[in-house]
């Protein structure tokens, strides 16, 4: 049973009251709150076993390895990995797309193409941009259509044997649009070019099955998971990860080191140099112990429910155009108002304890797809209510009428 008091009393935040109205927080797409089992957790962490780890024979130490490497494995049954040693601890979406970005600097040549997608976050293009730079391969992109979805024809014809690696968010963080991942891995199959998924903006909603998608990479960060910031996975095929070299050089990722040469330590640990987020990674692991408690058929039966009302609020707002229609869309409403700065209605509706998300996103290929600034964005969680929708519309047409 899904309820959704009960599940609201789990945040502490969502009881604050911002600029003394009680807080609305849509901005779940930048990061999501934290419920008191994770906040508790990392206070333990720190009060009873903090201590480094693979590195002691200490109690501590161990006790921390272990936890450490538990949160692993639970992550591994997570999203269905095959091995535990595919599955990287990193900082976020962004390290774990670099580091992949990084290590197949030693793999393209001149003329290889890398193909990236019209609906990419800045982390999925900039990295990939500095590595076409370094090797003179070629980045190619995969446009998209008015509704904000993926023109996969276009995607046929791009795909050759030139092309090397596909990268692809498995979900837009400013249009909220889920690609069809599984048909476009499948087509990436077919030319052998390794393919990568953002699933950043997905994990939020979804498990995903990384041995049934049969992806090669697939990053997402803990923060939007209800775990801390600087937090975050890398999936990697064995085969992939034991090709591609190590991203930074330091402790714990080597084998043995002399002078003359040194040789890496075995996977995960290859790619794991110096101190990690200890307690972060153990409570990424509390988060997503505390997510699959919750349950995520819950979470987006709540979500369709939550997309679905605001959609139809928001439109009956006067000149009020939505970004982003897909019918395969997440919790994400991106919108504007006719001869209003986004800005303007973010800051106005923010004295009334509204969070939500104005700008570009860092997702500006997008905007000058749609010729605009930048847009209002609202996402929505799964401890989210119809009635906080209803505070927002309420006060946006309040902000509009002020700034018409
Ligand atoms: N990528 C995050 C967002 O979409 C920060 O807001």
């Amino acid at each position: 049973m899904f309820d959704i008091q009960k599940v609201r009393a789990d945040f502490p935040i969502l009881s604050q009251k911002v600029n003394g109205k009680p807080l609305v927080y849509f901005d779940n797409g930048a990061t999501s709150q934290k419920p008191q089992v994770v906040i508790d957790a990392i206070s333990k962490y720190y009060s009873e076993i903090n201590a480094n780890i693979h590195r002691g024979v200490h109690t501590l130490s161990q006790l921390a390895t272990d936890a450490y490497e538990e949160s692993r494995l639970k992550i591994q049954k997570h999203i269905n990995a095959q091995f535990s040693h595919e599955v990287l601890f990193t900082a976020g979406t962004t390290h774990g797309i670099n580091l992949v970005a990084n290590g197949f600097a030693s793999i393209l040549k001149p003329g290889d193409e890398v193909l990236v997608s019209a609906l990419e976050h800045h982390s999925n293009i900039v990295p990939w941009q500095m590595l076409c730079e370094k090797t003179g391969a070629i980045l190619k992109v995969i446009p998209m259509n008015l509704e904000g979805e993926l023109i996969q024809s276009e995607y046929d014809k791009l795909l050759s044997d030139k092309t090397k690696i596909v990268t692809v968010n498995h979900i837009s963080n400013a249009l909220g649009t889920i690609n069809p991942i599984r048909e476009m891995i499948a087509k990436a199959r077919k030319f052998d070019a390794a393919i990568l998924i953002d699933g950043a903006q997905a994990t939020p909603h979804l498990k995903p099955d990384v041995q049934d998608l049969d992806c090669d990479f697939y990053v997402f960060s803990g923060h939007k998971i209800c775990a801390p910031t600087g937090t975050g996975i890398l999936y990697g095929k064995e085969a992939w990860l034991n090709k591609l070299p190590p991203y930074q050089g330091g402790g714990e990722m080597i084998k043995e080191v002399t002078f003359e040469k040194t040789t890496y330590a075995e996977l995960p640990h290859k790619f794991e140099a110096g101190t990690p987020n200890i307690s972060g990674g153990i409570v990424l692991g509390v988060a997503i112990d505390y997510m699959n408690e919750v349950g995520f058929e819950n979470i987006q039966k709540q979500e369709k429910m939550l997309l679905e009302y605001a959609t139809k609020k928001l439109l009956e707002i006067q000149g009020l155009k939505i970004y982003g229609t897909s019918s395969q869309k997440t919790s994400v409403v991106s919108f504007n108002i006719e001869g209003i700065h986004p800005y303007d209605i973010g800051t106005i509706i923010d004295k009334k304890g509204i969070a939500v998300r104005t700008g570009h996103h860092c997702a500006q290929p997008i905007m000058s797809f749609f010729q605009i600034p930048g847009t209002i964005r609202a996402s929505f969680s799964f401890y989210n209510t119809t009635e906080e929708i209803d505070l927002m519309v309420d006060a946006i047409k309040k902000a509009q009428a002020m700034l018409s």
